[in-house]
């Protein structure tokens, strides 16, 4: 049975967190959240911890997880050396919403990097992480709380959803505030590269380590197999929603009116049509249900709301999506590789 425990962040009481501290210090699993998403937390150093982590989501074993430490101390006892660009970032992005890459040293099992010679690790900004982190004395493997495949959560009742009754605790800590799993950037090739875009930017990165290179298969209209994602979580369909999801780009107005168009049709087979619209547009849909995510201008609001808006669609059982889509620069840039990724790389130009 799954114990489900409300913790306000901004008000932790004192030993708060002790169960859901000694759940992990006994090989249990505990999902809580994270400035970017919700996490399930397990013994990164355990690789009986890490098998339960794969079984729960039901999650490739080749698929590596991302440490989660609240000092920079324990840095040292994960990796085999520390590139001086990892200080620069550190100094500047943790805690926070950046994971970088670096190689392992051998206390970090094979079991916990899906088999890689390197390790992802990252320092969260969200208080109740850091406590958890710093009160179980425990490195926190934490991939996102979804099921394999769903969208990732961004409030802990997607967690429910998704694992209730296969992990010890979900720390219910209310909705996240960035929406989007972190950037993963990765400091062991000669040019330090992106793997995953999120909510710090290339040009955040350069400010700091100087050129940074993207991995081209996260930004590519369409899946080429001749190109193979750096990062191994990138290669699966991911962030779906049950629905076909096809994204619609060009002028708005033209948007618009193919998005009318498809919808037309489809209703007339008796298909039940959703669309993803933004508040300049949404009054101009014809739709089975119609959803705002927020106004095109704001990223970051767009970049919050993405997830949850894909599981409305899924609870609303609706056949089909069709989403605007969104410009291709900064944060715009993960929000669209993840949009992408939803949609199978289906895109429509108008
Ligand atoms: O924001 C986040 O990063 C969230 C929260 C919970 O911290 N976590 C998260 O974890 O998104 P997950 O497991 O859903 O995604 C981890 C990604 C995968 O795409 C994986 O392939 C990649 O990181 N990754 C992990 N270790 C890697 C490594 N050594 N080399 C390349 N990619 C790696
Ligand atoms: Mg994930």
């Amino acid at each position: 049975k799954t114990i489900v425990k409300k913790i306000n962040e901004e008000n932790m009481e004192p030993g708060c967190l002790e169960d859901a501290a000694s759940i992990l210090q006994k090989e249990g699993l505990v999902a809580f959240p994270t400035e970017t998403v919700y996490g399930l937390g397990g013994d990164a150093l355990d690789t009986e911890a890490a098998k339960k982590i794969y079984e729960a989501k039901g999650r490739p074993s080749d698929n590596p997880l991302i440490v989660h430490i609240a000092d920079m101390d324990k840095l040292v006892d994960l990796v085999e050396e520390i590139p001086e660009k990892a200080y620069q970032l550190s100094d500047k992005f943790w805690p926070g919403p950046l994971t970088m890459i670096m190689r392992k040293s051998n206390k970090v099992p094979y079991g916990t990097t899906g088999g890689l010679d390197t390790v992802a690790i990252r320092m969260p900004s969200n208080k109740i992480a850091l406590q958890l982190i710093r009160e179980s004395g425990v490195c926190i493997a934490a991939p996102s709380a979804n099921t394999s495949g769903r969208p990732s959560p961004t409030k802990a009742e997607h967690v429910i959803e998704d694992l209730n009754g296969k992990i010890d605790m979900i720390i219910d800590g209310g909705a996240v505030g960035i929406g989007l799993e972190s950037t993963i950037v990765d400091l062991t090739s000669e040019i330090p590269t992106i793997l995953r875009p999120g909510f710090i930017t290339k040009e955040m990165l350069e400010e700091v380590i100087g050129n940074v290179e993207i991995d081209e298969t996260i930004i590519a209209k369409k899946t080429d197999p001749n190109l193979r994602p750096k990062a191994p979580g990138m290669k699966y369909k991911h962030y779906a929603p049950k629905a076909e999801l096809t994204i619609v780009e060009g002028t708005e107005q033209a948007v618009v009116d193919t998005i009318n168009e498809y919808a037309a049709q489809k209703m007339e087979k008796g298909f039940r049509v959703g669309v993803i619209a933004t508040d300049e547009t949404f009054a101009r849909y014809k739709a089975s249900c119609v959803k705002t995510i927020g106004s095109r201008h704001d990223e970051e609001q767009i970049a919050r709301g993405l997830y949850a808006i894909l599981r409305d669609f899924d609870e609303q059982e609706v056949d089909v999506i069709y989403s605007e889509g969104f410009a291709d620069s900064k944060l715009g840039q993960a929000i669209m590789n993840r949009l992408l990724k939803a949609a199978g790389y289906h895109v429509v130009e108008v």
